[in-house]
């Protein structure tokens, strides 16, 4: 149906997409797979018309085509829900829903009657429970990922393009969004879907196509390839055993949690230690109140709680407290909390521990240098070290937010989705990273929804339900059953 012939691009010096070939058939849903940095969101940007390629062609039904902008692409039917979260938070969930296909009445009066019964019957269909007066920016991640994906749905798309649509969905979420595509898929409408969660692509992918350094180099039919095969594709090697081991034995405590609670949060007397060098797993479904327990541990929202650290007390009012004192909490929310996007590389890898330790003389600006590389090399940033953050892609930013956290040296590292939107291969490289730090005696914290990555690399997992903690599984206790059971509210003894 749409097909992309030899597609070149380059920023600056930087040749981005070196003769791309992809085709869009009709009915199907296309997976887009590739490290971070490989070039998959610049080449859709290129087809919805952001921007425009260097070299190549856009057919359509062999005829060429080229879209001004993302505004028409959408008229001639092409929709594109972008990585970047397009929400305007100001504006209510109705308002963003239709921004710009305001239904009118006579007079051009706006017909907010019919509107809301339109976006109401969609939720329903979608299974979300979304008050179409709260305003945008009050909603989780998640849900505004799904308010971008009603968006997409409502208009009636040939083609829908989702740029890592389920990064902050829970599995119902993503469950009922698979079923949607299928039903599209089914009444003819087309999909190219990017996403790094392999399990994912092979769930919903009719084929894929995989870029390596600004090239397609490999095309088939999902039922006719393997996982592996996917995987050296993308990283140009094969990659065994995706956890690596850890040799963790049991410490002394090192970070003690008592009675945190909080009202506003509903977050209720939740008690929990940490050893030193232990890998902590939290984990629940969304909105269990996981990333909320963190943010009051670390002075981002107010609560109570008693907190010592080798058995002395901490006082915990603020982040820049939380940081004084040897934590660093790396939110699921990177791309606001975490980067200041003009500056370069390592002014934003130094710019805390600058701060926090340069007066102790731990780190100089040249030892910083030396830091960043070693970390653009390892894991594998796609930018050279003065680059602007602006211009990385989704997934190197993140490994920017990552390097610079763990160059505050903290005793106690809180990650919070830390492999999201992550290529395979780096993600690897995080779980060597997260080993050697706490064999050095750091602990850390990791809040994670996939399931094979808690269990792969935790020593124990504290399991959150509602707003309180259900149980804590040892490392013998770890199954994804015994974390479910917990995490929807059951009881161990009676699942046996
Ligand atoms: N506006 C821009 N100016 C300069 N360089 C850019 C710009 N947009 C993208 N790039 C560069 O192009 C390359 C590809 O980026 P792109 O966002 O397409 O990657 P991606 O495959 O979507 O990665 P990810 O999985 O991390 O989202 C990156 O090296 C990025 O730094
Ligand atoms: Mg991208």
């Amino acid at each position: 149906m749409i097909s992309m012939k030899q597609i070149f691009k380059s920023f600056g010096q930087n040749d981005v997409l070196l003769g791309v070939d992809i085709e869009i058939r009709e009915s199907e849903v296309l997976a887009l797979m590739g490290e971070n940095g490989a070039g998959k969101s610049t080449l859709m940007k290129i087809l919805t018309g952001v921007y425009k390629a260097d070299r190549g062609e856009i057919l359509e039904n062999d005829k060429e085509i080229q879209y001004k902008n993302t505004k028409d692409a959408e008229q001639n039917g092409v929709a594109f829900i972008q990585q970047e979260l397009n929400i305007w938070p100001n504006l209510t969930v109705l308002e963003n829903l239709f921004l710009g296909k305001e239904k009118l009445k006579k007079f051009g009066i706006i017909d907010n009657k019919s509107m809301r019964k339109e976006a109401l019957a969609l939720f329903e269909k979608l299974n979300l429970n979304l008050e179409l007066n709260e305003l945008a920016g009050n909603l989780s991640v998640g849900m505004q990922q799904m308010l971008e994906i009603s968006k997409a749905l409502m208009q009636d798309a040939k083609v829908i393009i989702m740029d890592e649509p389920t990064a902050a969905l829970t599995n119902s979420e993503i469950d009922v969004l698979f079923e949607q595509i299928n039903q599209l898929k089914h009444e003819g409408v087309s999909f190219v879907y990017i996403s790094h969660r392999m399990e994912e692509i092979f769930e919903i992918a009719d084929r894929i196509t995989v870029m390596r350094d600004g090239s397609s180099i490999l095309t088939a039919k999902t039922n006719e390839t393997t996982q592996q095969q996917i995987i050296k594709a993308m990283i140009g090697r094969d990659l065994n055993n995706q956890y690596p081991d850890r040799n963790y034995t049991k410490n002394e405590i090192l970070l003690s949690v008592k009675n945190l609670s909080s009202k506003d949060q509903g977050i209720e007397n939740v008690n929990f230690d940490l050893h030193k060098g232990e890998i902590l797993g939290f984990s629940g479904l969304m909105g269990a109140g996981r990333s909320e327990i963190m943010r009051v541990l670390f002075g981002l929202d107010k609560g109570q709680m008693q907190v010592m650290m080798n058995n002395q007390p901490l006082q915990i009012k603020n982040p820049y407290q939380a940081i004084q004192q040897g934590l660093a909490f790396i939110t699921e929310n990177r791309k606001d909390e975490g980067l200041v996007l003009q500056d370069s590389i390592v002014e934003n890898t130094a710019l805390p521990a600058l701060k926090s330790f340069s007066k102790a003389g731990m780190l100089t600006q040249s030892s910083m240098n030396d830091y960043t590389e070693q970390m653009i090399q390892r894991l594998n940033i796609k930018g050279r070290k003065e680059d602007s953050c602006i211009d990385l892609s989704g997934g190197n930013q993140q490994k920017v937010v990552l390097a610079k956290w763990i160059a505050t040296a903290p005793k106690v590292l809180i990650l919070d989705e830390p492999t999201r939107g992550i290529d395979v291969g780096a993600k690897r490289e995080i779980y060597h990273l997260m080993n050697e730090l706490t064999e050095r005696g750091m602990s850390i914290i990791m809040i994670s929804s996939e399931l094979p990555e808690v269990i792969g690399m935790s020593d124990r997992v504290v399991v959150v339900h509602e707003g309180h903690i259900s149980g804590v599984l040892d490392k013998t206790e770890l199954t994804e059953e015994n974390i479910m059971t917990l995490a929807t509210g059951g009881n161990l003894n009676e699942a046996i």
